[in-house]
Protein backbone atom coordinates (compact mmCIF):
# COMPACT_ATOMS: atom_id res chain seq x y z
CA UNK A 1 0.00 0.00 0.00
CA UNK A 2 1.88 3.57 -1.04
CA UNK A 3 0.92 6.41 -2.81
CA UNK A 4 2.56 9.95 -3.96
CA UNK A 5 5.46 9.73 -1.76
CA UNK A 6 5.95 6.17 -1.96
CA UNK A 7 4.77 5.89 1.85
CA UNK A 8 1.03 5.00 2.52
CA UNK A 9 -0.75 7.45 3.37
CA UNK A 10 -3.49 8.03 6.12
CA UNK A 11 -6.51 10.46 6.13
CA UNK A 12 -8.07 10.94 10.03
CA UNK A 13 -10.52 13.18 10.66
CA UNK A 14 -11.29 14.26 14.22
CA UNK A 15 -7.21 14.66 14.48
CA UNK A 16 -7.37 17.31 17.19
CA UNK A 17 -9.67 14.90 19.36
CA UNK A 18 -8.07 12.62 22.06
CA UNK A 19 -8.51 9.30 19.45
CA UNK A 20 -7.37 11.23 16.54
CA UNK A 21 -3.87 12.84 18.35
CA UNK A 22 -3.13 9.11 19.63
CA UNK A 23 -4.05 7.12 16.22
CA UNK A 24 -1.90 10.05 14.31
CA UNK A 25 0.98 9.31 16.80
CA UNK A 26 1.13 5.17 15.99
CA UNK A 27 0.49 5.66 12.18
CA UNK A 28 3.51 8.57 11.69
CA UNK A 29 5.65 5.77 14.19
CA UNK A 30 4.84 3.04 11.78
CA UNK A 31 6.24 5.33 8.90
CA UNK A 32 2.77 6.53 7.45
CA UNK A 33 2.31 9.95 6.20
CA UNK A 34 -0.41 11.41 8.12
CA UNK A 35 -3.19 14.12 6.98
CA UNK A 36 -5.51 15.00 9.62
CA UNK A 37 -8.43 16.59 8.82
CA UNK A 38 -9.36 19.35 10.54
CA UNK A 39 -12.05 22.51 11.11
CA UNK A 40 -10.10 25.92 9.91
CA UNK A 41 -11.53 27.42 12.88
CA UNK A 42 -10.03 25.12 14.99
CA UNK A 43 -6.31 25.56 13.80
CA UNK A 44 -4.31 27.02 15.67
CA UNK A 45 -6.35 26.99 18.67
CA UNK A 46 -7.40 23.52 19.34
CA UNK A 47 -4.47 21.68 17.75
CA UNK A 48 -2.75 21.06 21.95
CA UNK A 49 -2.81 17.40 21.68
CA UNK A 50 -1.27 17.19 18.45
CA UNK A 51 1.21 20.25 18.14
CA UNK A 52 3.98 18.38 18.62
CA UNK A 53 3.41 16.11 15.53
CA UNK A 54 3.03 19.14 13.58
CA UNK A 55 5.99 20.22 14.87
CA UNK A 56 8.18 17.33 14.24
CA UNK A 57 7.60 17.98 10.49
CA UNK A 58 10.10 17.88 8.14
CA UNK A 59 11.82 17.16 4.50
CA UNK A 60 12.20 13.36 4.89
CA UNK A 61 10.46 11.96 7.80
CA UNK A 62 7.18 10.99 8.28
CA UNK A 63 4.89 13.63 9.21
CA UNK A 64 1.86 15.29 10.25
CA UNK A 65 -0.03 17.60 7.21
CA UNK A 66 -3.42 19.40 8.04
CA UNK A 67 -6.49 19.74 5.62
CA UNK A 68 -8.85 21.57 6.05
CA UNK A 69 -12.31 20.82 5.70
CA UNK A 70 -15.80 19.88 7.74
CA UNK A 71 -18.18 16.80 8.29
CA UNK A 72 -20.88 18.82 7.37
CA UNK A 73 -19.58 19.92 4.27
CA UNK A 74 -19.13 17.41 1.26
CA UNK A 75 -17.13 19.71 -1.08
CA UNK A 76 -14.18 20.20 1.88
CA UNK A 77 -14.48 15.79 1.92
CA UNK A 78 -14.64 15.39 -1.31
CA UNK A 79 -11.37 17.97 -2.14
CA UNK A 80 -9.74 16.74 1.17
CA UNK A 81 -9.99 12.97 -0.99
CA UNK A 82 -8.69 13.73 -3.92
CA UNK A 83 -5.95 15.92 -2.84
CA UNK A 84 -4.64 13.06 0.07
CA UNK A 85 -5.43 9.92 -2.37
CA UNK A 86 -5.18 7.80 1.35
CA UNK A 87 -4.26 4.09 1.33
CA UNK A 88 -6.41 4.21 5.18
CA UNK A 89 -9.37 6.61 6.49
CA UNK A 90 -10.46 6.90 9.98
CA UNK A 91 -13.52 9.08 10.88
CA UNK A 92 -13.52 10.05 14.06
CA UNK A 93 -14.42 13.18 13.50
CA UNK A 94 -18.01 13.88 15.09
CA UNK A 95 -19.89 16.29 17.96
CA UNK A 96 -19.19 13.46 20.53
CA UNK A 97 -20.51 14.74 23.48
CA UNK A 98 -23.87 12.98 24.35
CA UNK A 99 -25.08 15.46 26.82
CA UNK A 100 -24.84 18.63 24.56
CA UNK A 101 -26.31 16.22 21.38
CA UNK A 102 -29.69 17.01 23.39
CA UNK A 103 -29.01 20.59 23.23
CA UNK A 104 -27.79 20.42 19.58
CA UNK A 105 -29.61 17.37 18.07
CA UNK A 106 -29.92 18.48 14.45
CA UNK A 107 -26.13 19.63 14.02
CA UNK A 108 -25.24 16.19 15.92
CA UNK A 109 -27.27 14.80 13.54
CA UNK A 110 -25.51 16.36 10.19
CA UNK A 111 -21.93 15.28 11.25
CA UNK A 112 -21.98 12.51 13.28
CA UNK A 113 -24.65 10.67 11.64
CA UNK A 114 -24.54 12.69 8.12
CA UNK A 115 -21.04 13.34 7.65
CA UNK A 116 -19.93 9.81 7.54
CA UNK A 117 -22.20 9.51 4.47
CA UNK A 118 -20.55 12.35 2.96
CA UNK A 119 -16.74 10.80 3.72
CA UNK A 120 -17.96 7.48 2.38
CA UNK A 121 -19.53 9.18 -0.92
CA UNK A 122 -15.86 11.01 -1.78
CA UNK A 123 -14.48 7.94 -0.64
CA UNK A 124 -16.15 6.20 -3.22
CA UNK A 125 -15.38 8.90 -5.71
CA UNK A 126 -11.52 9.13 -5.08
CA UNK A 127 -10.12 6.26 -3.44
CA UNK A 128 -12.60 2.87 -3.24
CA UNK A 129 -9.85 0.81 -2.44
CA UNK A 130 -8.99 2.40 0.39
CA UNK A 131 -9.83 1.32 3.92
CA UNK A 132 -12.42 2.88 5.73
CA UNK A 133 -13.03 2.67 9.37
CA UNK A 134 -15.90 4.05 11.06
CA UNK A 135 -15.76 5.22 14.90
CA UNK A 136 -18.91 3.28 16.12
CA UNK A 137 -19.68 3.52 19.96
CA UNK A 138 -21.07 1.48 22.52
CA UNK A 139 -23.90 3.90 22.84
CA UNK A 140 -25.40 2.05 20.64
CA UNK A 141 -26.70 -0.04 23.06
CA UNK A 142 -28.30 2.19 25.10
CA UNK A 143 -31.08 0.19 27.04
CA UNK A 144 -29.15 -2.75 26.94
CA UNK A 145 -30.34 -5.73 26.02
CA UNK A 146 -28.23 -8.22 27.50
CA UNK A 147 -25.24 -7.98 28.72
CA UNK A 148 -22.26 -8.14 28.39
CA UNK A 149 -22.72 -7.01 24.64
CA UNK A 150 -20.87 -8.22 21.56
CA UNK A 151 -21.10 -7.24 17.79
CA UNK A 152 -25.22 -8.92 17.71
CA UNK A 153 -26.70 -7.03 20.86
CA UNK A 154 -29.62 -5.52 19.60
CA UNK A 155 -29.15 -1.24 20.02
CA UNK A 156 -31.14 0.75 21.42
CA UNK A 157 -29.88 4.03 21.34
CA UNK A 158 -30.85 6.44 23.94
CA UNK A 159 -29.81 10.70 22.50
CA UNK A 160 -29.79 11.94 19.37
CA UNK A 161 -25.81 11.19 19.49
CA UNK A 162 -26.50 7.60 19.80
CA UNK A 163 -29.24 7.41 17.23
CA UNK A 164 -26.65 9.58 14.94
CA UNK A 165 -23.97 7.15 15.15
CA UNK A 166 -26.22 4.50 14.66
CA UNK A 167 -26.98 5.74 10.96
CA UNK A 168 -23.39 6.01 10.70
CA UNK A 169 -22.79 2.68 11.70
CA UNK A 170 -25.60 1.25 9.45
CA UNK A 171 -24.63 2.94 6.20
CA UNK A 172 -21.19 2.08 6.79
CA UNK A 173 -22.06 -1.51 6.70
CA UNK A 174 -24.80 -0.48 3.77
CA UNK A 175 -21.86 0.78 1.57
CA UNK A 176 -19.67 -2.44 2.35
CA UNK A 177 -22.25 -4.94 1.09
CA UNK A 178 -23.61 -2.36 -1.98
CA UNK A 179 -20.32 -0.94 -3.17
CA UNK A 180 -17.81 -3.67 -2.20
CA UNK A 181 -15.90 -1.38 -0.02
CA UNK A 182 -13.47 -2.22 2.75
CA UNK A 183 -15.61 -0.02 5.60
CA UNK A 184 -15.50 -1.11 9.17
CA UNK A 185 -17.11 -0.12 12.33
CA UNK A 186 -15.19 -0.25 15.48
CA UNK A 187 -17.82 -0.16 18.27
CA UNK A 188 -15.71 1.43 21.20
CA UNK A 189 -16.84 1.04 24.80
CA UNK A 190 -15.47 4.36 26.60
CA UNK A 191 -12.08 5.05 26.76
CA UNK A 192 -10.37 7.82 28.48
CA UNK A 193 -6.68 9.29 28.64
CA UNK A 194 -5.36 12.43 30.11
CA UNK A 195 -6.22 14.06 26.99
CA UNK A 196 -10.01 13.23 27.39
CA UNK A 197 -12.47 16.68 26.99
CA UNK A 198 -12.85 18.27 30.27
CA UNK A 199 -16.54 17.65 29.95
CA UNK A 200 -16.42 14.16 30.12
CA UNK A 201 -16.66 12.74 33.38
CA UNK A 202 -13.89 11.06 33.78
CA UNK A 203 -11.38 14.11 32.96
CA UNK A 204 -13.80 16.35 34.72
CA UNK A 205 -13.10 14.71 37.71
CA UNK A 206 -9.30 14.09 37.90
CA UNK A 207 -8.88 17.40 37.22
CA UNK A 208 -11.33 18.27 40.20
CA UNK A 209 -9.66 15.82 41.98
CA UNK A 210 -5.89 17.72 41.54
CA UNK A 211 -7.23 21.13 41.74
CA UNK A 212 -9.10 20.52 44.62
CA UNK A 213 -5.49 18.91 46.50
CA UNK A 214 -3.81 22.35 45.36
CA UNK A 215 -6.57 24.55 46.40
CA UNK A 216 -7.63 26.07 43.54
CA UNK A 217 -10.63 24.67 43.83
CA UNK A 218 -13.61 23.78 46.46
CA UNK A 219 -15.66 21.01 45.06
CA UNK A 220 -16.75 19.44 42.09
CA UNK A 221 -20.66 18.85 40.87
CA UNK A 222 -21.32 15.65 39.03
CA UNK A 223 -24.52 14.24 37.69
CA UNK A 224 -25.50 9.92 37.98
CA UNK A 225 -22.78 8.80 40.13
CA UNK A 226 -24.71 5.53 39.43
CA UNK A 227 -24.22 4.86 35.71
CA UNK A 228 -21.31 2.12 35.02
CA UNK A 229 -19.57 2.27 32.46
CA UNK A 230 -16.43 0.19 30.51
CA UNK A 231 -13.81 2.08 30.80
CA UNK A 232 -10.56 1.37 29.32
CA UNK A 233 -7.35 3.69 28.27
CA UNK A 234 -7.69 4.94 24.47
CA UNK A 235 -3.89 4.55 23.36
CA UNK A 236 -4.94 1.12 23.44
CA UNK A 237 -7.82 1.58 22.01
CA UNK A 238 -7.11 3.45 18.81
CA UNK A 239 -4.32 0.11 17.97
CA UNK A 240 -7.74 -1.75 17.40
CA UNK A 241 -8.79 0.71 14.87
CA UNK A 242 -5.51 -0.07 12.56
CA UNK A 243 -5.77 -4.32 13.31
CA UNK A 244 -9.34 -4.01 11.38
CA UNK A 245 -8.06 -2.31 8.73
CA UNK A 246 -5.20 -4.48 8.07
CA UNK A 247 -6.81 -8.33 8.05
CA UNK A 248 -7.94 -9.72 5.36
CA UNK A 249 -11.67 -9.73 5.50
CA UNK A 250 -14.12 -6.01 6.27
CA UNK A 251 -15.85 -6.92 9.76
CA UNK A 252 -17.61 -4.84 12.72
CA UNK A 253 -15.96 -5.30 16.15
CA UNK A 254 -16.83 -4.73 19.87
CA UNK A 255 -13.86 -3.07 21.42
CA UNK A 256 -14.23 -2.93 25.51
CA UNK A 257 -12.27 -4.33 28.76
CA UNK A 258 -15.45 -6.38 30.05
CA UNK A 259 -15.17 -4.78 33.31
CA UNK A 260 -17.70 -2.53 34.24
CA UNK A 261 -17.28 0.17 37.17
CA UNK A 262 -19.22 3.22 38.54
CA UNK A 263 -18.93 7.05 38.48
CA UNK A 264 -18.69 6.89 42.44
CA UNK A 265 -15.99 4.07 41.76
CA UNK A 266 -14.15 6.52 39.71
CA UNK A 267 -14.56 9.33 42.20
CA UNK A 268 -12.88 7.31 45.33
CA UNK A 269 -10.01 5.61 43.54
CA UNK A 270 -9.31 9.68 41.74
CA UNK A 271 -9.88 11.12 45.33
CA UNK A 272 -7.83 8.51 47.04
CA UNK A 273 -4.93 8.60 44.70
CA UNK A 274 -4.76 12.33 45.45
CA UNK A 275 -4.55 11.99 48.45
CA UNK A 276 -8.49 12.62 49.29
CA UNK A 277 -9.88 9.55 50.62
CA UNK A 278 -13.46 9.87 50.26
CA UNK A 279 -17.17 8.88 52.24
CA UNK A 280 -20.38 9.05 51.29
CA UNK A 281 -23.20 10.74 52.35
CA UNK A 282 -26.75 10.69 51.33
CA UNK A 283 -28.34 9.57 48.09
CA UNK A 284 -29.62 10.21 44.47
CA UNK A 285 -30.21 14.30 44.29
CA UNK A 286 -28.18 14.58 47.42
CA UNK A 287 -25.55 12.41 47.80
CA UNK A 288 -22.37 13.73 48.34
CA UNK A 289 -18.54 12.70 48.76
CA UNK A 290 -16.83 14.23 51.89
CA UNK A 291 -13.03 14.35 53.00
CA UNK A 292 -11.54 13.33 56.46
CA UNK A 293 -12.36 16.78 57.76
CA UNK A 294 -16.27 16.50 56.86
CA UNK A 295 -15.66 19.05 53.45
CA UNK A 296 -17.75 18.83 50.78
CA UNK A 297 -15.87 17.42 47.58
CA UNK A 298 -18.06 15.86 45.29
CA UNK A 299 -21.60 17.22 45.33
CA UNK A 300 -24.73 16.05 42.83
CA UNK A 301 -26.24 18.81 40.71
CA UNK A 302 -28.88 17.38 39.06
CA UNK A 303 -28.39 19.85 36.01
CA UNK A 304 -26.12 17.54 34.76
CA UNK A 305 -28.50 14.46 34.82
CA UNK A 306 -29.28 13.33 31.51
CA UNK A 307 -32.74 13.18 29.91
CA UNK A 308 -32.35 9.63 28.79
CA UNK A 309 -29.56 7.67 31.14
CA UNK A 310 -27.32 5.09 29.84
CA UNK A 311 -27.35 2.82 33.00
CA UNK A 312 -24.83 0.28 32.76
CA UNK A 313 -22.29 -0.75 29.79
CA UNK A 314 -19.86 -3.47 29.32
CA UNK A 315 -18.76 -4.89 26.31
CA UNK A 316 -17.64 -8.11 25.39
CA UNK A 317 -14.64 -7.66 22.66
CA UNK A 318 -13.95 -11.92 22.40
CA UNK A 319 -14.04 -11.17 18.58
CA UNK A 320 -11.49 -8.75 18.60
CA UNK A 321 -9.17 -11.00 20.94
CA UNK A 322 -9.55 -13.75 18.45
CA UNK A 323 -9.57 -12.15 14.84
CA UNK A 324 -7.28 -9.30 15.22
CA UNK A 325 -5.34 -10.32 18.65
CA UNK A 326 -6.42 -7.38 20.49
CA UNK A 327 -6.77 -7.18 24.19
CA UNK A 328 -6.51 -4.02 26.96
CA UNK A 329 -3.63 -3.77 29.05
CA UNK A 330 -4.48 -1.12 31.21
CA UNK A 331 -6.93 -2.13 34.26
CA UNK A 332 -9.25 0.67 35.27
CA UNK A 333 -6.94 1.73 38.28
CA UNK A 334 -4.21 2.24 36.05
CA UNK A 335 -5.93 4.64 33.80
CA UNK A 336 -7.79 6.68 36.89
CA UNK A 337 -4.35 7.01 38.63
CA UNK A 338 -2.89 7.79 35.24
CA UNK A 339 -5.37 10.29 34.79
CA UNK A 340 -5.03 11.69 38.00
CA UNK A 341 -0.83 11.82 37.99
CA UNK A 342 -1.41 13.93 34.90
CA UNK A 343 -3.73 16.63 36.30
CA UNK A 344 -1.61 16.42 39.64
CA UNK A 345 1.35 17.04 37.56
CA UNK A 346 0.20 20.00 35.46
CA UNK A 347 -0.53 21.62 39.06
CA UNK A 348 2.71 20.54 40.29
CA UNK A 349 1.75 18.05 42.64
CA UNK A 350 2.68 14.06 42.77
CA UNK A 351 0.57 11.81 44.12
CA UNK A 352 -0.77 10.76 47.83
P1 LIG B 1 -13.24 14.10 20.72
O1 LIG B 1 -12.01 14.21 21.56
O2 LIG B 1 -14.49 14.80 21.14
O3 LIG B 1 -12.85 14.58 19.25
C1 LIG B 1 -13.83 14.86 18.30
C2 LIG B 1 -13.14 15.39 17.07
O4 LIG B 1 -14.14 15.65 16.06
C3 LIG B 1 -12.38 16.70 17.26
O5 LIG B 1 -11.16 16.62 16.57
C4 LIG B 1 -13.28 17.72 16.61
O6 LIG B 1 -12.57 18.81 16.06
C5 LIG B 1 -13.85 16.89 15.47
N1 LIG B 1 -15.06 17.48 14.92
C6 LIG B 1 -16.14 17.97 15.57
N2 LIG B 1 -17.04 18.47 14.69
C7 LIG B 1 -16.50 18.28 13.47
C8 LIG B 1 -16.93 18.60 12.15
N3 LIG B 1 -18.10 19.23 11.93
N4 LIG B 1 -16.14 18.27 11.10
C9 LIG B 1 -14.95 17.66 11.31
N5 LIG B 1 -14.47 17.35 12.53
C10 LIG B 1 -15.26 17.65 13.59
O7 LIG B 1 -13.64 12.57 20.50
P2 LIG B 1 -12.81 11.23 20.83
O8 LIG B 1 -13.06 10.86 22.24
O9 LIG B 1 -11.43 11.39 20.32
O10 LIG B 1 -13.62 10.18 19.95
C11 LIG B 1 -13.30 9.97 18.58
C12 LIG B 1 -14.51 9.38 17.87
O11 LIG B 1 -14.87 8.15 18.48
C13 LIG B 1 -15.76 10.23 17.90
O12 LIG B 1 -16.44 10.03 16.69
C14 LIG B 1 -16.56 9.65 19.04
O13 LIG B 1 -17.94 9.90 18.87
C15 LIG B 1 -16.22 8.19 18.90
N6 LIG B 1 -16.24 7.39 20.12
C16 LIG B 1 -15.57 7.80 21.22
C17 LIG B 1 -15.55 7.01 22.35
C18 LIG B 1 -14.79 7.41 23.59
O14 LIG B 1 -15.05 6.84 24.65
N7 LIG B 1 -13.86 8.35 23.51
C19 LIG B 1 -16.20 5.76 22.34
C20 LIG B 1 -16.86 5.36 21.18
C21 LIG B 1 -16.87 6.18 20.06
P3 LIG B 1 -12.46 20.28 16.73
O15 LIG B 1 -11.11 20.30 17.38
O16 LIG B 1 -12.57 21.20 15.56
O17 LIG B 1 -13.60 20.41 17.68
N1 LIG C 1 -20.16 14.30 31.14
C1 LIG C 1 -20.59 14.07 32.39
N2 LIG C 1 -20.47 15.07 33.32
N3 LIG C 1 -21.11 12.87 32.70
C2 LIG C 1 -21.50 12.66 33.97
C3 LIG C 1 -21.38 13.64 34.96
C4 LIG C 1 -20.85 14.92 34.61
O1 LIG C 1 -20.74 15.83 35.42
N4 LIG C 1 -21.83 13.12 36.12
C5 LIG C 1 -22.20 11.87 35.88
N5 LIG C 1 -22.01 11.58 34.57
C6 LIG C 1 -22.34 10.30 33.92
C7 LIG C 1 -23.18 10.44 32.66
O2 LIG C 1 -24.55 10.60 32.99
C8 LIG C 1 -22.88 9.13 31.98
O3 LIG C 1 -23.73 8.12 32.47
C9 LIG C 1 -21.45 8.80 32.42
O4 LIG C 1 -21.15 9.68 33.51
C10 LIG C 1 -20.40 8.99 31.34
O5 LIG C 1 -20.57 10.25 30.75
P1 LIG C 1 -19.50 10.85 29.72
O6 LIG C 1 -18.15 10.84 30.30
O7 LIG C 1 -20.04 12.15 29.22
O8 LIG C 1 -19.47 9.75 28.56
P2 LIG C 1 -20.65 9.00 27.79
O9 LIG C 1 -20.61 7.57 28.24
O10 LIG C 1 -21.93 9.71 27.87
O11 LIG C 1 -20.16 9.10 26.27
C11 LIG C 1 -18.80 8.83 25.94
O12 LIG C 1 -18.64 7.45 25.65
C12 LIG C 1 -19.35 6.99 24.50
C13 LIG C 1 -19.07 5.48 24.36
O13 LIG C 1 -19.97 4.76 25.16
C14 LIG C 1 -18.43 9.71 24.74
O14 LIG C 1 -17.05 9.62 24.51
C15 LIG C 1 -19.15 9.27 23.48
O15 LIG C 1 -18.65 9.99 22.36
C16 LIG C 1 -18.90 7.76 23.28
O16 LIG C 1 -19.54 7.30 22.13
Amino acid sequence: MSSGSGRPRALVTGVTGQDGSYLAEQLLGEGWDVWGLARPASQPGNTRWIDHLLRGNDESGPRLRLIAGDLADASSLDRAMATVQPDEIYNLGAQSHVQVSFELPAATGQVTGLGVLRLLEAMRRHCPRARFYQASSSELYGQVVESPQNETTRFYPRSPYAAAKAYGFHITRNYREAYGLFAVNGILFNHESPRRGENFVTRKIALAAARIRAGLQERVHLGNLSSRRDWGFAGEYVEAMRLMLRVEQPEDYVIATGDTRSVREFCEIAFAHAGLPLTWRGSGASEQGLDEDGRVLVAVDPRYFRKAEVDALRGDAGLARERLGWQPRVTFRQLVEMMVDAELEAVGLTAG
